[in-house]
């Protein structure tokens, strides 16, 4: 190997081991955001808090792409975060988590190599995150747990950890665990450093108490310090010495392999624990990994570039009517004025304008590396799915679609822009945050999608994008199945039997409407030929 290629290599060696690319998943109001302002408070990207969410009924939100969002005060768009923390790079992928929950939300979990699962203390497990925790076993990512609002009352710390063991079916590693005494929290005590971080609602200024000092302190000095009573800090004490011994040691390894999921407790309002999720990231958090094609496996210090588009978002900027792609770097480097391969296309194209996020501000990139998500300006000609090479013809796979949970069909006041209808919902279905599908024996739209407020941002954005006023009728659709035979004469007697349960989706791929539970099981019971799928994978060809 020549000189500078031998350089190269290592750069990207280097680059690779810098990165950490993780999604945080959670159930609405767990404190997702809070975590991720407090983030980024103590990686210095912001310098105050309320920064990325204001406070309610403010009118203006740093990641408000559309109009909608403005007006409601949420996130409809999934943000993408670069911070530097200590030495490590950190691509934090946010998902929405409100009524704006979309297939796009699954879809994230196909571009990270973990994820942070947020749970508040007093509820548990709740109905989002038991979805993205399905998605996120598909995908085989391992899973940190955060337990958040430890300030305020919450549920009996066994129960809940039992339950988190059930519903991850993985044992749990506390990394941490809070120290409490008549009801009250008294501080952290991390198991693997062996420090108790002391409790304080004052978020700024946090004290570590080195676990060795604690207990060669003498009891005066180490009560009074810390306004404790001498019976306080023995009860202290024997806690610790309790825990100690009472835990899974935590295993990286395990970890990787999904058989564990290391626990962190903590209060994000009150920046407490969040710099030990932070420290767990960078100490812990897998390099970007390998990715399986449907031709070989792409290692990511392989020195030619490839990765995938797992996001597209259209009109960020109105004014500019733009749409860009979300690409996961899976190997190689990015720089600009790359030439990469488009393989759908057999086309090449020349990237100079590659950009990275932080909310709403897009940053020229001028290099990227795996794990990194670069964002690719497009004019509708890179879709979900594509994968992107130096030349070799190969695609990534595991890039899927999933079934919508809520139906309607879509009906225009003045039919006769129905042509302008289809165009702009297939372009909206492109960007993968709904699905639309055509009956086979009615000419009505159907629209799916995963959390309802999909259905006023289709409203809105056909409103203002493409001049079409129109409404919405409910449909007795309960889920969707996507379906195929290797035998085509069942196939054909199926769908000649059921054609008014049937549709196509964008790609004319044939899927089922599943008016209800019951009928699924028994259709699908009566038809042993017949494959029903809940996933769909993306075709990039
Ligand atoms: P989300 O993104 O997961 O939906 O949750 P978000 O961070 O917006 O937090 C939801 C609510 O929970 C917010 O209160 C937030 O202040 C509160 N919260 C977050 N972390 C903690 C915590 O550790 N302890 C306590 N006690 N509360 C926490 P809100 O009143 O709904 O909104 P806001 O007016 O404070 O923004």
């Amino acid at each position: 190997m020549n000189n500078a290629l031998y350089n190269d290599q290592n750069i990207l060696s280097e680059e690779i081991k810098r990165r950490c690319t993780f999604a945080i998943i959670s159930h609405p109001d767990a404190g997702k955001t809070t975590i991720t302002e407090k983030m980024l408070y103590l990686s210095k990207t912001i310098r105050s808090f309320g920064k990325i969410k204001p406070k309610k009924n403010t009118a203006y939100t740093q990641s408000d792409w559309m109009e909608i969002e403005k007006k409601r005060g949420i996130s409809v768009t999934t943000s993408v975060i670069r911070f530097l923390y200590r030495d490590r790079l950190i691509n934090l992928l946010d998902t929405p988590g409100h009524a704006d929950f979309s297939e796009d939300t699954y879809r994230i979990l196909t571009a990270v190599d973990c994820c942070l699962m947020v749970i508040d203390a007093a509820k548990g497990i709740e109905e989002r995150t038991r979805k993205l925790i399905q998605v996120a076993k598909i995908q085989k990512i391992p899973i940190i747990t955060f337990i958040n609002k430890i300030d305020r009352n919450y549920k009996d710390l066994n129960i809940l950890l039992n339950e988190i063991e059930l519903e991850l079916n993985m044992l749990s590693s506390p990394i941490n665990y809070p120290i409490e005494y008549n009801n009250n929290l008294l501080g952290l005590y991390n198991v693997i450093d062996k420090k108790i971080l002391l409790y304080s609602n004052n978020s700024k200024k946090k004290d570590i108490c080195n676990n060795d000092l604690f207990n060669n302190l003498n009891i005066k000095d180490f009560s009074s310090k810390n306004n404790f009573s001498n019976m306080t800090y023995l009860k202290i004490k024997n806690f610790v010495n309790v825990i100690k011994n009472n835990f899974i040691t935590f295993k990286r390894s395990d970890f990787l392999t999904c058989n564990i999921t290391p626990i962190l407790f903590g209060s994000a309002l009150d920046n407490f624990g969040i710099n030990f999720i932070l420290d767990f990231l960078v100490k812990y958090a897998p390099f970007p990994q390998s990715r399986l094609s449907n031709v070989r496996k792409v290692y990511p210090d392989e020195n030619k570039f490839s990765g995938f588009v797992f996001k597209i978002q259209a009109n960020m900027n109105l004014k500019h009517r733009d749409r860009i792609a979300f690409l996961r770097i899976v190997s190689g480097k990015y720089f600009k004025g790359i030439k990469i391969f488009q393989v759908r296309t057999q086309k090449k194209i020349i990237v100079t304008n590659a950009v990275s996020f932080l909310a709403n501000n897009r940053i020229l990139l001028d290099v990227a590396y795996p794990g990194d998500i670069i964002g690719i300006y497009n004019h509708g000609t890179v879709k979900i799915g594509d994968t992107f090479t130096a030349g070799e013809n190969l695609n990534f796979v595991g890039i899927p679609s999933f079934s919508s949970e809520i139906f309607k069909s879509v009906h225009l006041i003045n039919p006769m822009h129905q042509k302008r209808l289809l165009k702009g919902l297939f372009q909206i279905s492109e960007e993968g945050a709904i699905q639309v599908f055509t009956p086979l024996v009615n000419n009505n739209l159907i629209i799916g999608a995963i959390g309802p407020l999909q259905f006023d941002v289709v409203l809105e954005r056909l409103k203002l994008e493409y001049k079409l006023e129109l409404f919405y009728k409910e449909v007795n659709i309960f889920t969707t199945r996507w379906i195929s035979s290797k035998n085509i004469n069942s196939l054909n007697t199926f769908i000649l039997h059921n054609k008014h349960l049937i549709g196509l989706d964008r790609e004319k791929s044939l899927v089922y409407f599943a008016p209800n539970m019951i009928n699924l099981k028994v259709i699908i019971s009566k038809n042993k030929d017949i494959f029903f799928s809940k996933i769909k994978e993306y075709q990039s060809y």
